[in-house]
């Protein structure tokens, strides 16, 4: 700690006096002991001079014309920048008032008159002391808190850069997940535009039965994977043109079973819940469902929500084995289902949603139609 105490620094003594001689007696006995002294010829020239070279101890007379000793000391105290310089009052001796004053005032030590050579050193030398350990603490802690803020800015940087990349990431994992699924789509289903509103829909209903904002999204996002598994499905059966008979129907069924073990086993949440959704989308709430009959509650209740929106967007879809339906007959679908194919609250959410699911759905078709455009453009 010493050691940044510079011992090169030269202390400044500042004498106030308005009397000649008195300024050139104390400067006299300092000036040997290697100090700088200057000279102030009253209290403004001090408040003056102090600006401009600030001493490191004031020597200050208290009977002086126009601004008094114990005013010089009030406003110096009142000023942070030189509030820590210790000021020795010299007073005439024996005068008790004085004393008591500029202690009040915020003096740090006394001299009498006249001065003592032997005191007024021993004075200084120590009160110089004290300022230099003031000194120092006040850098070091300045220091401190510099290099505190640096390392705050740093930290705050980093969290930055760190915070993009794993938005960047993230981003670059859903598109992924969004390509892929789209790739089991279109060997199915000639549009990408099913697993857009599916997953739209699905995440909306998510939200009507109040879940959690982190559990709606990653419905959005785990939802697109729903049929993944029917990559593994071979294409007479996945392209049949006509209904499937009693030998494909299991194989075609499959498609859960194997978008599950596709997902299976991963750490990340959204794929866990993709996981679960594959495996469950095509239960039904009677029991009658497959792969494995679950009734009721035993579905998980992604699987239960997005069984409705899958099958709700097939309905409104044109497919190569059927036409389109109707808004009616599809919602006619979806309501007689109601506590046979699909969990009753979540088609009472879909009901008192109708409004709002059709924006969604009609925007994501014509998403996706843009976007085939843009394709077929670039084929020509
Ligand atoms: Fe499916
Ligand atoms: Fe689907």
């Amino acid at each position: 700690m010493t050691s940044d105490m510079n011992p090169d620094k030269i202390p400044i003594v500042m004498v106030v006096d308005d009397e000649a001689l008195n300024r050139k007696l104390i400067t006299a006995m300092l000036t040997p002991q290697g100090y700088q002294v200057i000279q102030a010829v009253d209290g403004r020239d001090c408040l003056r001079k102090i600006q401009e070279n600030p001493p490191d101890l004031i020597l200050l007379d208290i009977m002086m014309p126009e601004v008094n000793g114990f005013e010089v000391v009030k406003s110096l105290k009142a000023e942070e920048k030189f509030s820590l310089i210790p000021i020795v009052m010299v007073t005439a001796l024996g005068d008790v008032n004085d004393r008591v004053q500029a202690l009040e005032v915020g003096a740090d030590d006394f001299l009498t008159k006249p001065v003592d050579r032997m005191e007024l050193r021993a004075r200084v030398r120590s009160l110089l002391k004290v300022k230099a350990y003031n000194d120092h603490m006040v850098n070091y802690r300045q220091e401190l808190e510099f290099e505190v803020r640096r390392r705050t800015e740093e930290i705050q940087e980093t969290n930055k850069k760190l915070a993009k990349a794993h938005e960047k990431l993230r981003g670059a994992s859903l598109e992924t997940i969004f390509r892929l699924s789209r790739a089991a789509e279109f060997k199915d289903e000639d549009t990408g535009a099913h697993i857009i509103s599916m997953s739209r829909i699905s995440a909306r209903l998510a939200e009507r039965l109040k879940l959690s904002p982190a559990t709606v999204e990653s419905i959005l996002y785990a939802s697109p994977m729903h049929d993944i598994g029917k990559i593994g499905i071979p294409d007479r059966i996945l392209l049949k043109n006509g209904p499937l008979n009693e030998e494909e129907w299991p194989i075609m069924r499959l498609h859960t079973v194997y978008g599950g073990k596709i997902l299976e086993n991963s750490d990340i949440g959204f794929l866990r819940l993709g996981e679960v959704i594959a495996r469950t989308h095509h239960e039904k709430f009677d029991g009658s469902g497959y792969p494995n009959g679950l009734k009721g509650q035993e579905i998980p209740l992604a699987g239960r929500i997005v069984s409705v929106a899958d099958v709700f967007d097939a309905l409104m879809s044109r497919r190569p084995y059927k036409r389109a339906f109707t808004l009616e007959q599809a919602v006619t679908i979806i309501e007689e289902g109601r506590g046979r194919h699909f969990d009753p609250q979540v088609v009472d959410a879909f009901m008192a949603d109708l409004d709002e699911i059709m924006r969604i759905w009609n925007s994501s078709q014509a998403e996706h139609s843009s976007e085939l455009r843009e394709t077929l453009e670039g084929r020509t």
